[in-house]
């Protein structure tokens, strides 16, 4: 395929991309961010800032993954942690990114073009990883979430693999999700990795997740913690399904209606 030429699942629709799989698609990314300047995923950080404030400190050095086009990072600057780096898959947002910030005089915070799958930054670098709705993306063609797809799971375990080897050794790890802990946790909770896995609710009526991975923390029961929060009710279960898809396509939904 010509490198300029877009791929089908890549157009726009007013009801959101035809596919879910394009949120995994960098160019579906580039479209998108080329004429969108801010949109939250998920909330912004009015609603969850308290609990920001209880796990990074102003002199934490912070990585984000995936920014697109979120302002979290201009919030924790103007809040005095400023030893902040974001990466995107999307030249597009990266490059919108910088120009922002760079307007805003926040010409410290680094903005680089990467992939949360294979992270280019060396082991112990940072104190802080964050994400707010990225590692959602990875499980939107999971299938069923009780037995996500082998690609979704090989992808969510790049993805912690490369979080815990650039934490330092008492780094924090936060992930801002809709993806529930029944889900989550069995990932988090794999034997090679040394954090501890706790949670806190946030928003109204959807709750959102809140998980703080701190490394080198783990307890020796986490494996029983697992499987005691793997047994929710089939209702349960089917309420999940359809609020994840809602959501991913409202979003986009609320874009295309009311702010465009
Ligand atoms: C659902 S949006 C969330 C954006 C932002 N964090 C927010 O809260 O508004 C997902 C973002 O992740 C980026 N992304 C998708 N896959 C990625 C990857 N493998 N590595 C880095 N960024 C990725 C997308 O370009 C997009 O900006």
């Amino acid at each position: 395929m010509d490198k300029t030429e877009k791929p089908p699942e890549a157009k726009r629709t007013t009801a959101g991309p035809p596919s879910v799989s394009a949120y995994l698609d960098p160019n579906y990314w580039n479209e998108r961010f080329s004429s969108e300047d801010h949109y939250e995923w998920l909330k912004d950080y009015s609603h969850f800032r308290h609990l920001i404030h209880q796990h990074i400190k102003p002199d934490s050095s912070v990585l984000e993954l995936g920014c697109g086009s979120s302002q979290l990072c201009d919030e924790l600057y103007k809040e005095g942690i400023t030893k902040l780096t974001c990466i995107d898959l999307s030249l597009v947002a990266v490059e919108k990114m910088q120009k922002r910030l760079f307007s805003k005089g926040y010409k410290d915070i680094k903005v680089l073009q990467g992939d949360m799958l294979n992270l280019s930054f060396a082991d112990e670098s940072f104190d802080v990883v964050i994400e707010k709705g990225t590692m959602d993306v990875l499980f939107v063609d999971s299938g069923d979430p009780w037995d996500p797809s082998l690609d979704a799971v090989n992808r969510a375990m790049a993805m912690l693999r490369g979080v815990h080897r650039v934490l330092k050794p008492h780094g924090i790890f936060i992930s801002i999700a809709f993806g529930q802990p029944h889900f989550r946790r069995p990932l988090f909770n794999a034997p090679e990795f040394t954090w501890s896995v706790d949670y806190i609710t946030f928003g109204d009526g959807f709750h959102y997740f809140f998980y703080i991975l701190r490394k080198g923390c783990k307890s020796l029961d986490a494996e029983v913690d697992v499987k005691k929060v793997e047994t929710p009710s089939l209702c349960l279960f089917q309420d999940e399904l359809d609020n994840e898809d809602y959501l991913f396509r409202t979003n986009i939904g609320e874009i295309d209606d009311d702010e465009r």
